[in-house]
This record gives C-alpha cells, sequence and structure tokens, in this order.
C-alpha cells in the first residue's frame, strides 16, 4: 500500500508528558484463583505479569485528569492555557457528556474545546493527529491529548481468553503549535499515518449495551456488555497492519527504520511486539515493553509508555520516536517524534 500523502503541517510538538496507573495491583496469581488459568500460560503468551485496577468509584476521567495533571506540569503550562482536550477512550464515564467534559471541569480548563474519540487501542494516535490538524488550521494552540480507559469496567472476570489481557491507566501530552522559528523545537510530530479497516469489526468488540443492542433483563446474563475477542485473528492483522503503519510513518518523516532510537508500540502483547521489531530490524534495545506491569490499557498504552521513556532518561534531544498502535475497528496509526 503506498504512503499517504503528508499534508503540511505547521510544527506541532509534545511539550509534556503524564501519566497516571491506580495503586491496585492485580497479578496472575491472582487471576489464576478466579479463572482456569497460570501465571506460566499468561507469561509465555502475553508476557503480562501483572496490571492495575482502578478502585471503586474511580472513573475514567478521575485517571485521565491525573494524569493531564501531570503532564501540565511537566510542560509548564496553566489550566488556562489549554484550549483543546481531546480524550481517547473505548471505556467513557457516561455514553454523554464527552469524558473530557468532566476532565475539563477537575482540571478547570475553562479556555479549551472538549471532546472525545473513539478508536479503541489506536484511540490516542488518532488523537494527536486530530490535535495537530486543529493547532495546523485554527487558534486552539495548546491541547491535551489524553489516552484513558477503565477496562477493568468492561471485563467479564469468567472469561479466560480475555480478563487476562486487560487493565486500566492514563497518559497525556501536552501537544503546542510551535512558532516557525521554531521548526527544530523538540517533541516535533513529523508524521502520522492511520487507517481503518470497519469489515473486521466484528473480530474484537463490546456487542451490548449500545443503541444495537441495548442491556435488557433477558440478556444481561450473557454478558453481552464486556469484551469479545478473536484473539488468534486479531494477532494476526495488528502484526501486519502496525508493521505497515510504521514504514509509511517513517517514509513520510523521510527516515528509515536504522533512525529510529525508540519504537514504543502499543502494549498488547510481547509476541506482536517482537514480531514487529524484527521485521524493523530493530534490537530489544531499542523496543520499550512495559506491558508486563500494565497489561493491554488500551488507548492509554502509547502515553502511559511515552511518559515513562521521558522520565526514564531513555529519550534523547534529537532521537527519533516511533509510535505504532493496532486496535478494534479494526483501527491502526503510526507517528514519528523527533525529540
Ligand atoms: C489472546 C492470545 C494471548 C491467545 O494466545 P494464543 O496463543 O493465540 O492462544 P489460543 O487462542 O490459540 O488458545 C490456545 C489455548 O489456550 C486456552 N486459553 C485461552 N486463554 C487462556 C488463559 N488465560 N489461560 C489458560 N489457557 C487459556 C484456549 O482456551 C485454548 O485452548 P484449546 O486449545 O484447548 O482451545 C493471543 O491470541 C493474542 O494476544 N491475541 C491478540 C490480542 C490483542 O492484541 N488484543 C488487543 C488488540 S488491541
Amino acid at each position: 500500500m503506498p504512503a499517504p500523502s503528508s499534508p503540511s503541517f505547521c510544527a506541532s510538538s509534545i511539550i509534556g508528558t503524564g501519566s497516571y496507573m491506580p495503586d491496585k495491583v492485580l497479578t496472575n496469581d491472582d487471576l489464576s484463583k478466579i479463572v482456569d488459568t497460570s501465571d506460566e500460560w499468561i507469561t509465555s503468551r502475553t508476557g503480562i505479569k501483572e496490571r492495575r485496577i482502578a478502585a471503586e468509584g474511580q472513573a475514567t476521567s478521575d485517571l485521565a485528569a491525573e494524569a493531564a495533571r501531570r503532564a501540565m506540569e511537566n510542560a509548564g503550562v496553566s489550566a488556562e492555557e489549554i484550549k483543546l482536550i481531546i480524550v481517547a477512550t473505548v471505556t467513557p464515564d457516561m455514553f454523554f457528556p464527552s469524558t473530557a467534559c468532566f476532565v475539563q471541569k477537575k482540571l478547570g480548563a475553562v479556555n479549551a474545546v472538549c471532546f472525545d474519540i473513539s478508536a479503541a487501542c489506536s484511540g490516542f494516535l488518532y488523537a494527536l493527529q486530530v490535535a495537530r490538524h486543529f493547532i495546523n488550521t485554527g487558534n486552539r494552540t495548546t491541547a491535551l491529548v489524553i489516552g484513558a480507559e477503565k477496562l477493568s469496567s468492561l471485563i467479564n472476570w469468567k472469561d479466560r481468553n480475555t480478563c487476562v489481557l486487560f487493565g486500566d491507566g492514563a497518559g497525556a501530552v501536552v501537544l503546542r503549535k510551535a512558532a516557525a522559528s521554531e521548526s527544530d523545537a523538540p517533541g516535533r510530530v513529523l508524521s502520522t499515518v492511520m487507517g481503518t479497516d470497519g469489515t473486521l469489526a466484528d473480530v474484537l468488540k463490546v456487542p451490548g449495551g449500545g443503541s444495537s443492542c441495548p442491556i435488557t433483563a433477558e440478556n444481561v446474563e450473557s454478558r453481552p456488555n464486556t469484551i469479545h475477542m478473536e484473539g488468534r485473528e486479531t494477532f494476526k492483522h495488528a502484526v501486519t497492519r502496525m508493521l505497515e503503519a510504521s514504514q509509511q510513518a517513517l517514509e513520510m518523516a523521510g527516515l528509515s527504520a536504522s533512525d529510529v532510537s525508540l519504537v514504543i508500540p502499543h502494549q498488547a502483547n510481547a509476541r506482536i511486539i517482537s514480531a514487529i521489531a524484527e521485521r524493523l530490524n530493530l534490537p530489544p534495545e531499542r523496543v520499550f515493553m512495559n506491558l508486563d506491569k500494565y497489561g493491554n490499557t488500551s488507548a492509554a498504552t502509547i502515553p502511559v509508555a511515552l511518559d515513562e521513556a521521558n522520565k526514564a532518561g531513555r529519550l534523547k534531544p534529537g532521537d527519533v520516536v516511533l509510535l505504532v498502535a493496532f486496535g478494534g475497528g479494526f483501527t491502526w496509526a503510526s507517528s514519528v517524534v523527533r525529540w
């Protein structure tokens, strides 16, 4: 597939990162007490050792707001300076208002326009691209882009095929328009590609709770409002699409895989990540993984990982950072950032 043509963007830069993971840890051994599974199976098939679970009463917007506060502090911007808040999530606080509206209220970001994006695990990179468009074409020059999930609210704790994979958490970045004179501004987003294949929408989904299958007294027992996934089919497409998107985003930025200092892939499965790294010829030290600690937190994985890499000093000025995601829809996206 040819690389999509690059729109001419003025520079927008990631000027701060933040993340928030709930305190409660659920280990593989804990899970083996509630479903027929084992630490050995989960670790060898996925790389996941434990995940975080939000506290009772903690909503997605609570996780998102805390991650956003930390990103704003890291960037040195005030709540009043934020002109746009986009929350990527498949676990909104409620159908409406958007989770972003609740985040705005919690932050006191009174000057922001706020909305959510639903693109499953690709949501953060979709949101990043939308924010870039706002920055490019309008006067909303400082944006909070957040990936936040409380996936524990969508889990069927009796389904071992899915309950071992997911967790809760949030990550955020502050994105700001760089002046023309700052075309080499640190954190500059060089390219983003996105793709969707709705013909495979049924492979990974939460079938119930929406307008096509409202929850009723009759269907509630079959738990349609939880994650349903064909694991092998998802795996296969994830590898192909993430590889393709990575190559396209690099090509759009005029770079190749050998230029990449660190790839931060969506954290769903260590075997998916290894397969992509191998095909891009990237050694393990240039591949970021934290899924052992958090599992798959959908839209949150990339901003959380980016924040951890940033705070751990793994991103040096001038580094080429490749972000790549794949998720339900199917959706996929990739972005190249010059740190
Ligand atoms: C889900 C996934 C880990 C399963 O791994 P897999 O190697 O494909 O395993 P399979 O689906 O072939 O299942 C193998 C066996 O393990 C069993 N199994 C599934 N979950 C299990 C668990 N938690 N513990 C123990 N056994 C389990 C299955 O029942 C199956 O048993 P069977 O052969 O007797 O039918 C893997 O397919 C995957 O990661 N897919 C992508 C998931 C993903 O990335 N989702 C999010 C995308 S954003």
